[in-house]
């Protein structure tokens, strides 16, 4: 049995950092294990220029721990006011690595997204131009669509549309949770990856909803049946470049989680890495966790690897706090109902 592995320092390519209080709690979990992260824009207000990205990299560079090895990927969130010149300009000068399409409604603080995608053509045919990469949540809003088809009904209504109206432009279908997903990426070779999170390759729906309401397993897009987690685990463990590791760890107090109406977002910046190995070692390809957590991204963000690297070792069942306490207030952190063995030296 393998008991030690030593791969280059992963990179988190879809990050929920938020601000003040909150991102000086939680940014050292990511920071221990992570090179990089590109960190989402859907604060209130949302990121939206060019100044706001630099303004919100200062703030993270700052709550940074000493010593820490960690460079914050900043992304735009996309509005139908957003300028094609400010996009390119941040892109081109390097304060800016991709752009983030929210549907209007789709998720949490996404109501300044788009509704009328003819209003972000031009922005859209730039990055096309430029090469910048587009973050896309890809979920239809429209209250007729069962939750659980969202994903799939946007993929034929929204995204293949796009693509095809764009050609060029560079696409990540971010925390894919179908098979349906899955396939749409497989079947398109060109210009297009997909994030996939760590909590959708360990629950299903029944997670959520069988046996009591689990709200710290609530995310969106929501968790689907069994099948579609197997599909993401077989395409996780491929090997296949364009599938790489977005946590999508998104924190909320368990104050706003606990609710009546509780938010989505599933923290697990603290454990990921372990959940991982214990999930590629499950599945016998312990030999390809490198290449979903510190390369494939790299590669399709036209990064060279991180130099560094990283050990875990096999050991005892791991012993982690439940919660994480913020200056915000106190955050769950993701359980993924097995015990850890795979310790991050
Ligand atoms: O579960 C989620 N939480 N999904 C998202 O898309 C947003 C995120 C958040 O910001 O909390
Ligand atoms: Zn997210």
């Amino acid at each position: 049995m393998i008991r030690t592995l030593t791969i280059r320092r992963p990179d988190d390519w879809h990050l929920h950092l938020r601000d003040g209080a909150m991102l000086r709690g939680v940014l050292p979990e990511t920071a221990r294990h992570f090179g990089r992260a590109i960190v989402m824009p859907n604060l209130v207000p949302p990121v939206v220029t060019a100044a706001d990205a630099v303004a919100y990299r200062d703030r993270i560079l700052a709550a940074l721990p000493e010593g820490a090895d960690f460079t914050p990927l900043m992304t735009l969130y996309l509005t139908e006011q957003t300028d094609p010149e400010d996009v390119a300009a941040a892109y081109q000068d390097g304060s800016v690595a991709a752009v983030k399409l929210y549907p209007a409604g789709a998720t949490t603080n996404s109501a300044s997204g788009v509704r009328d995608f003819d209003k972000v053509r031009g922005v859209l045919d730039r990055m096309a131009e430029i090469g910048m990469p587009l973050c896309v949540h890809g979920e239809v809003t429209d209250p007729e669509v069962d939750i659980f088809d969202r994903e799939a009904v946007f993929i034929d209504r929204v995204l293949d549309p796009l693509r095809r109206a764009t050609p060029g432009l560079r696409v990540v279908m971010e925390h894919i949770t179908t098979s349906d997903g899955v396939a749409y990426v497989a079947d398109h070779h060109k210009d297009i990856g997909a994030t996939i999170t760590t909590h959708h390759l360990i629950i299903n729906r029944n997670h959520i909803l069988a046996g009591g309401i689990r709200p710290h397993y609530y995310c969106l897009p929501v968790a689907k049946r069994e099948k579609h987690r197997i599909a993401l685990v077989e395409a996780a463990t491929s090997g296949d470049r364009r599938f790489f590791l977005g946590t999508d760890s998104a924190p909320h107090t368990d104050a706003a989680k606990q609710g009546a109406c509780g938010c989505a977002g599933i923290f697990s910046a603290p454990n990921t890495l372990s959940c991982l190995a214990e999930l590629f070692e499950a599945a016998d390809r312990l030999d390809r966790l490198e290449r979903f957590t510190s390369l494939n991204g790299a590669e399709f963000y036209g990064l060279k690897p991180n130099a560094a690297t990283i050990t875990l070792t096999r050991g005892d069942p791991m012993d982690y706090p439940e919660t994480l306490d913020t200056g915000a207030g106190p955050v769950t952190v993701f359980d993924p109902g097995f015990p850890l063995h795979w310790h991050v030296a």
